[in-house]
């Protein structure tokens, strides 16, 4: 078996090419294991794994933990609230303790930037980050682009690919960006002004500031929730205007008389990215997403287990 250049997975940035080849073609293996009556194997039966999470999820918590149980691994989950956080024990002090439990893995999402990072560095044990607030979603970013590449084939050179909504709050933009550039796709951000960072231009992606221009560009849309729990101050006028200028319906999919396909990450906020008829259409793949990231996330559970003896 081939392995990872990454005894962990802080972030897309720091893998390579090869590696996340890899895990996509660990991934196929691996989702027709979970397409199967029989879903599981016993890949990692001799390994725990802690699932620690300081900020909400649904689909991420669940998806590692499914993924960690389909792989036979022994899972634990950590919620911050209602631990002994409240009681003011540091990260390292918490993540410390559950590792003298002989837990070989953590998979964390954390509210701060560089979270996982920081923690790779204190603690004896493989770190996954699961989106350390607005930085990396790498996961997410890994799923996203297996998605894309089921509906294109493999090659995604020269694919247009735009990513619109709240970029400034977002992991799962970095993320995507750093993976799709690397797959060779040509991206561009479209938003408010005031939802995308200075200088990320700098990053080799095209900026705009109108979504049907944006739209008739691309093959591929992937919509970004607007984070209001990360904003403290408007970004925008009220949220119709941002509705009227950056959400998308189906008269406007109509009118650009070409099929895009449609992603979101998740959580949707219905009515605001996307309308109910766009999230829930024919070019939409948000649900392939889902059960795509079981799959990348077993194959990478499994790949950097077997970087650590
Ligand atoms: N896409 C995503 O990270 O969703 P959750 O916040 O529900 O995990």
């Amino acid at each position: 078996m081939s392995a990872l250049s990454q005894k962990h997975l802080l972030g897309i940035k720091y893998l390579q090419l090869s590696d996340i080849e890899l895990i996509f073609s660990t991934a196929d293996e691996f989702l027709e294991v979970i397409r199967r009556p029989i879903k599981k194997v016993p890949s990692l039966r001799d390994k725990t794994i802690a699932n620690i999470f300081f900020e909400n999820s649904t689909r991420t918590k669940l998806s590692f933990e499914l993924a960690e149980k389909r792989l036979s691994a022994d899972v634990i989950n950590f919620s911050a609230s209602g631990s002994s956080v409240s009681k003011g024990e540091t990260l390292v002090d918490t993540v410390n303790n559950i590792l003298a439990m002989k837990v070989d893995m953590v998979v964390m999402r954390h509210p701060n930037p560089g979270a996982a990072h920081f923690l790779a560095t204190q603690v004896n044990a493989t770190i996954i980050n699961a989106g350390d607030g607005a930085h990396e979603h790498p996961t997410q970013a890994l799923l996203d682009a297996y998605s894309i590449r089921q509906k294109f084939g493999n090659n995604l050179k020269g694919l247009r690919i735009a990513i619109i909504g709240d970029i400034l709050h977002s992991r799962v933009a970095l993320s995507n960006i750093f993976c799709l550039k690397m797959l060779g796709a040509e991206v561009r951000l479209c938003g408010p002004a005031t939802l995308i960072p200075r200088y990320i231009d700098q990053l080799g992606v095209e900026i705009s500031y109108d979504l049907m221009e944006t739209l008739r560009w691309c093959d591929v849309a992937n919509f970004l929730r607007v984070q209001h729990e990360r904003m403290d101050v408007k970004y925008f006028p009220t949220l119709r205007e941002y509705i009227m200028q950056y959400g998308l319906n189906s008269q406007l999919l109509q009118k650009l008389n070409k099929p895009i396909t449609i992603l979101h990450p998740g959580p949707i906020n219905r009515g605001v990215e996307l309308t109910s008829q766009v999230a829930d259409g024919e070019h939409s793949i948000i649900l392939q997403q889902v059960e795509n990231g079981v799959a990348i996330r077993m194959a990478v559970l499994y790949l950097l287990a077997g970087t650590r003896k």
